[in-house]
């Protein structure tokens, strides 16, 4: 049996075969605009009311106008991306083979939820935290990146002064375009570390460890994942050379970016930390550098040999992260060189938990870094409650480079900064030390 339904509106005609549809009711007739509120009649806008609303300011087009009208490294990005010619930019924010391993990590920090607590003080935000032996006002250090002069011409000295500034480490790369005493020159109250591509000419390492010593690092941080070159076809499809070559491409490139070629073409040209001048392509220059002959034995003698903190970097598994501090780290950086190796490696957010595990179960204090795809403060945070010590920044700092020089990375530390003050409150947490997994949930689909 079927039910009728009469249409309310005898005005509504009913659809052929509707009948079990209820006809809307008509709209009520609109108020008339006598009937109306005060505030809702119309009436010419006065003079005084537009007053307050008009707020036109001089456009401004200053450095720190620009990098101020960011509020998230991604923004920086969009800047840095304007500023500087595509090779060097290309060769910044790409990654390995189809930047699989990049994009992965990127995720992996947005893939979680944070379980907030309520009702907690969190008036003040304490971001120490203890490094190593001492003190980072903030639980983020910058990560060792080569060529950095050619990104934008302060390079190294903008890395290492702002780091300073902030009172966090600053890392100088064997490939760096700075030498270790100009950056120890250029931030003589900062905590600078460095990085060692070692060798098996031991001559040729015990150099650079010596000069480290002398010029006041008090840590190695020793890169292993780079037994090869990994494929960055971005750098290949460019033609990337260094320093860029001035060949048509990039004289059109130019005519779109005259400060950065102004400032390449009147400053120092590139030099490196550690290397004499070189000029040939990207891949050559990595390989002339990487030894794929490389053991625990060699961890063993630069154990032996440098009396400080000794990180590893480019850790991938459980077991490699227990073997390096069987063999004396005293912590290590789990870190696919931000994806520009392997490509579908091991992401170093979802290897964390694990490693934690494994340095707890083993009662070990070695100190868990992580890099690679961090962008906000958030995703510090969230490395934090994971069970981190300290993260490093690759691509987040050179973005701020190449955006506005030393100010650029300003921007990055104070973007980040707020970040992780604001998501710390947000969750209840007023130090770092407060941070446990259960602020996090990682999601699964
Ligand atoms: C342009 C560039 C150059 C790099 N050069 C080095 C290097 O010389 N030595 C090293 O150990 N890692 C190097 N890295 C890897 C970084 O130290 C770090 O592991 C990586 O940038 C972290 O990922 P993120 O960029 O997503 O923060 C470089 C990274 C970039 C983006």
């Amino acid at each position: 049996m079927t039910h009728t339904i009469q249409p309310t509106n005898p005005e509504a005609t009913p659809a052929p075969d509707s009948t079990d549809i209820p006809a809307a009711p008509a709209p009520a007739a609109a108020p008339s605009s006598s009937a109306l509120p005060a505030a809702l009649k119309r009436r010419v806008p006065r003079y005084s009311d537009l007053a307050p609303l008009m707020q036109f300011k001089k456009p401004e087009f200053s450095r720190e106008a620009r990098l101020k009208r960011a509020s998230t490294v991604w923004e920086l990005r969009d800047i840095a991306k304007r500023r500087t010619p595509k090779a060097p930019f290309d060769y910044t924010d790409g990654a390995a083979e189809g930047e699989i391993t990049l994009r992965r990590a990127r995720q992996a920090f947005l893939d979680i939820e944070f379980r907030p607590g309520i009702l907690r003080n969190v008036s003040t935000i304490d971001l120490s935290t203890a490094v190593l032996g001492k003190k980072s006002r903030l639980p983020v250090g910058i990560a060792p990146t080569g060529f950095t002069r050619m990104m934008q011409s302060e390079g190294e000295y903008a890395g290492s002064q702002a780091a300073e500034a902030a009172g966090i480490p600053y890392t100088l790369s064997t490939m760096g375009t700075a030498s270790i005493e100009d950056v120890a020159a250029a931030a003589p109250n900062g905590r600078n570390w460095f990085q060692l591509y070692l060798w098996t000419d031991r001559d040729r390492s015990l150099e650079l460890i010596e000069r480290a010593a002398k010029a006041g690092n008090d840590t190695l941080m020793v890169t292993v994942d780079t037994a090869v070159a990994g494929a960055r076809l971005r750098d290949v499809r460019n033609g990337m050379t260094i320093p860029p070559a001035l060949t048509l491409k990039t004289v059109l490139d130019a005519s779109y970016r005259p400060a950065w070629w102004f400032n390449f073409l009147t400053h120092e040209p590139l030099t490196f930390a550690s290397l004499s001048r070189y000029t040939g392509t990207v891949a050559d220059l990595i390989n002339s550098m990487f030894d794929p002959t490389l053991t625990f034995e060699d961890l063993d003698w630069l154990r032996e040999t440098w009396k400080g903190n000794l990180v590893v970097k480019g850790i991938q598994t459980v077991e490699d992260a227990r073997r390096v501090v069987d063999h004396g780290a005293d912590g290590v950086v789990l870190s696919n060189h931000g994806g520009r190796q392997l490509d579908r490696a091991p992401i170093p957010f979802h290897l964390l938990p694990e490693v934690k595990q494994a340095f707890t179960a083993d009662n070990t204090d070695a100190a868990i870094m992580l890099d690679t795809g961090i962008m906000s403060g958030a995703d510090i945070v969230a490395a934090l409650a994971l069970g981190a010590d300290f993260t490093l920044i690759g691509r987040a700092y050179l973005y701020g480079l190449m955006a506005g020089g030393r100010a650029g990375v300003d921007r990055t530390l104070e973007i980040l900064e707020k970040d992780m003050a604001r998501t710390m409150a947000l969750l209840g947490v007023s130090r770092i030390s407060e941070l446990t997994p259960d602020h996090v949930r990682v999601l699964t689909n």
